[in-house]
């Protein structure tokens, strides 16, 4: 799947407008003390994190604990009650619908079913977003998304049904529908649930190759610590609504924090959930 294969970097990763200046410190996403509260129930409660352009941020914490709920906020899904989203530099809290449209082409959101419009073949669920752009001939069309596929390593695939595919297989081309929009920031909520842990190897193998080749940048919800320590720069960990620990991986590695230790050391044991 994700074999040795370039990723052909000169059809996605075009970036005109990525804040590429890394020592400018500026968070390409962050939450400044985000509340968010479904009817009584307090979710998030004063939460901050970032991400540095190019990072990658590991979100872990039980299930139920608001790690879904963040991203959707990033993605203007869910409005948060209290405080900022920071979007490529803008607070998008007050953003209208219209607005969010052109914020959700620098970032965009890989769900765990892969989101797929089931009556398009593979080839076209990929092309969708370089159709709506309306910018590209039919061709160019044609070449992307068979690099792509390429990439994500489902090129056997292309004129197949996403119900012909394997879980995983779904997640490599709901990733390639992603890409193909020239995100610059890329979302993943769980992307190794369910699958088998070769799949959820190659998957993990795929998000590193976009990270490292095309400087996306990323946060990964996930359950499995060892995909964290290989992805993450940085790790939010979420328990009872708050960020009850921010750091790089290295910091949460030794740190002694109690609750922390009881989630790693459970996690290690226990089967992920979804
Ligand atoms: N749209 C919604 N309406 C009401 N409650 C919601 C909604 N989305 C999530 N929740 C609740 O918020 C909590 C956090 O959900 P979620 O972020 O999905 O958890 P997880 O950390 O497992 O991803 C859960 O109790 C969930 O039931
Ligand atoms: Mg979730």
């Amino acid at each position: 799947m994700a074999g040795s294969a370039d990723i052909p970097i000169e059809v996605v990763a075009e970036q005109p407008d990525a804040p590429n200046d890394h020592g400018g410190r500026q968070p390409y996403i962050a939450f400044e003390k985000v509340s968010k509260a479904f009817g009584s129930q307090t979710v998030l409660d004063g939460v901050s994190f970032f991400v540095m352009p190019g990072e990658t941020l590991c979100i872990l914490g039980r299930s139920g604990v608001g790690k879904s709920v963040s991203l959707q906020q990033i993605m203007g899904f869910l409005k948060p009650d209290a405080g900022q989203v920071l979007v490529a530099g803008e607070d998008i809290v007050g953003y209208t619908e219209a607005q969010m449209q052109v914020v959700r082409r620098k970032v965009t959101m890989v769900f765990q079913n892969g989101a797929l419009f089931d009556s398009l073949s593979v080839r076209e669920n990929v092309a969708f977003p370089l159709r709506e752009q309306r910018t590209l001939m039919e061709d160019q069309i044609q070449q992307i998304v068979s690099g792509l596929l390429e990439m994500v390593g489902v090129a056997e695939m292309a004129e197949g049904l996403p119900s012909e595919l394997s879980t995983g297989m779904k997640r490599s081309v709901a990733i390639a529908r992603a890409l193909a929009a020239q995100p610059q920031a890329i979302l993943y909520d769980e992307p190794t649930t369910m699958v088998d842990p070769l799949i959820a190897r190659l998957l993990g193998d795929l998000i590193q190759k976009l990270k490292h080749q095309l400087h996306l940048t990323s946060i990964v919800v996930t359950h499995d610590m060892r995909f964290a320590e290989r992805l993450a720069d940085r790790v939010l960990f979420l328990h009872q609504g708050k960020a009850h620990f921010f750091g790089t991986m290295e910091e949460m590695k030794q740190s002694n924090d109690e609750i922390l230790r009881q989630f790693l050391t459970l996690d290690a044991l226990v089967l992920p959930e979804g």
